[in-house]
């Protein structure tokens, strides 16, 4: 056996370039953060307490909410996965009731789960063939609301994972007149307030509570995120009693330490190093505008399927209609060139970029990028195929998506429950979660019906390589249903 340890270090020492999180690339250099077990303490007289925080903590804490111009911002230890909980059970009570895009990470689900809420769904835009999801609707969400006083308070994910932006600004206007707090995920968006290219943050667009990971887009150790409130419509005893829950009785000081070094970072050299990445950022995405075959997500989704803005730093590529899937690219990325991605999904790979990296970073994908689509295009030559551009078509995410609710999710996982062929499952009431890790977004959530769409969506899945995760049976022979 291999300890992981002597795995990671020899993993670090290995040629592989990291298109994926964590943001700091393993390019960040902390002179005080050099040897971790120097730096790991508990709470000791003068270095404050987390959940109690009223020094040095504190100031910490009153640096990040400067510097992103909140109201009042927490560090999270647990990843934004704790922000989230928090959030959602701070702004519902117990079996109340949410609204929320279907698109949500799994934490969302998870707090509903916890919190016995009912949720009712805003569905994204969706080009089903790319499967691309695009914004959510504000009209939808006047809609939800207008039709359910009961609803409590709205959560959406905006950036997506793919950099889609959602309209924040109107739908915040909405909530506040329905006198309901907004909620927004930007688990990725943390690096937007630090260059007029990137999207504005929901923070400055009205949302009452942001969450977002720093470790995923900044240079901070994984787990590392912070949650921006404001107290108008968001009980503020009730928030940090549920982040004393959800979040370690023994925070790390080398995670909060990391969240300091970021901090730092972006307030000292945040300006010179944004500016030198965004160069970086638009030469690759001139280049690879170039391609025959393959195509890069850009600007031109703007403005359709309720994509208020796109954050410029994923580099998300398809291959529909090459002949070749996301995994296949993947793979070539992988084997040939030493290039790992974020996420690879049925027809797209996904590239997250951040300030950490190198030229060097962004010309070895450039070039491998460009290698496969000369040979996507030879394949197409010698086949008599067309290469064409590639088109995203947005329709109404509802019609995709929609699984029949039956019960609410902790119903459905609390009730007793039998383990039963997949095949055979249509019909049945799930006991389980159905999704593609990352992004973690549910395709079938507990408490839904089981569709033939569903079951038939799995299989083409599981045809490409890409298997469901969240049930039990990771072969995808068996799952659990509520007992008839
Ligand atoms: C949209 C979104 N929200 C929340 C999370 C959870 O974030 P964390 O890993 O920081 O807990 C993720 C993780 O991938 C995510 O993609």
């Amino acid at each position: 056996m291999q300890y992981l340890d002597e795995k990671l270090y020899e993993y670090s020492r290995s040629d592989f370039y990291p298109f994926h999180m964590p943001g700091h690339k393993r390019q960040m250099k902390a002179e005080n953060l050099r040897d971790p077990y120097q730096i790991d303490i508990t709470e000791i007289t003068g270095f404050d307490n987390l959940h109690h925080a009223e020094g040095i903590l504190k100031e910490n804490q009153e640096a990040a909410a400067e510097l992103y111009g909140a109201e009042k911002t927490y560090f999270l230890v647990n990843g934004s996965t704790a922000g989230i909980l928090a959030a959602v059970s701070a702004c519902t009570g117990r079996r109340g009731k949410i609204l929320m895009a279907r698109s949500c990470h799994k934490a969302a689900y998870h707090a509903a789960y916890l919190r016995e809420l009912s949720v009712r769904y805003l569905y994204p835009a969706l080009d089903e063939r790319l499967g691309l999801a695009g914004g959510i609707s504000p009209e939808d969400t006047e809609e939800a609301l207008k039709k359910d006083p009961d609803i409590q308070a709205v959560l959406i994910t905006s950036p997506s994972y793919d950099g889609i932006v959602s309209p924040v600004e109107k739908i915040a206007r909405i909530c506040h007149r329905y006198g309901v707090p907004l909620i927004v995920d930007e688990a990725h968006g943390a690096h937007f307030p630090f260059h007029d290219s990137f999207p504005e943050s929901s923070l400055r667009l009205g949302a009452d509570v942001v969450i977002q990971s720093l470790h995923k887009t900044l240079p901070s150790l994984t787990q590392t995120a912070v949650l921006h409130a404001g107290f108008k419509r968001v009980n503020r005893d009730k928030l940090e009693h549920f982040l004393g829950i959800y979040q370690s009785s023994s925070p790390s000081y080398v995670l909060m330490g990391s969240m300091a070094v970021c901090l730092r970072y972006l307030k000292e050299q945040g300006r010179e190093q944004f500016a030198r990445y965004q160069e970086n950022l638009q030469t690759i995405r001139n280049s690879l505008k170039q391609m025959h075959c393959l195509h890069l997500l850009g600007e031109d989704v703007v403005g359709r399927g309720n994509v208020y803005d796109l954050d410029r730093s994923k580099l998300v590529i398809f291959s529909a209609g090459t002949g070749m899937s996301g995994p296949g690219v993947h793979d070539i990325l992988r084997r040939k060139y030493h290039l790992e991605m974020e996420m690879e999904a049925e027809q797209y790979v996904l590239a997250l970029t951040s300030l950490m990296d190198t030229k060097e970073g962004f010309s070895r994908l450039e070039k491998a990028l460009l290698c496969v689509d000369e040979m996507l295009e030879k394949q197409q030559k010698t086949q008599g195929g067309k290469t064409g551009r590639l088109s995203i078509e947005f329709s109404d995410g509802r019609e995709a998506a929609a699984e029949e609710q039956v019960c609410t999710i902790s119903e459905g996982m609390e009730l007793p429950g039998e383990e039963i062929a997949f095949e055979e499952s249509e019909g049945r009431i799930s006991a389980e979660y159905a999704y593609l890790y990352p992004p973690g977004i549910p395709f079938l959530v507990p408490g839904e019906r089981i569709s033939r769409k569903f079951l038939e969506k799995a299989e083409n899945l599981k045809v490409k390589g890409l298997m469901l995760q969240g049930m039990k049976d990771h072969r995808m022979e068996k799952i659990i249903a509520v007992k008839e």
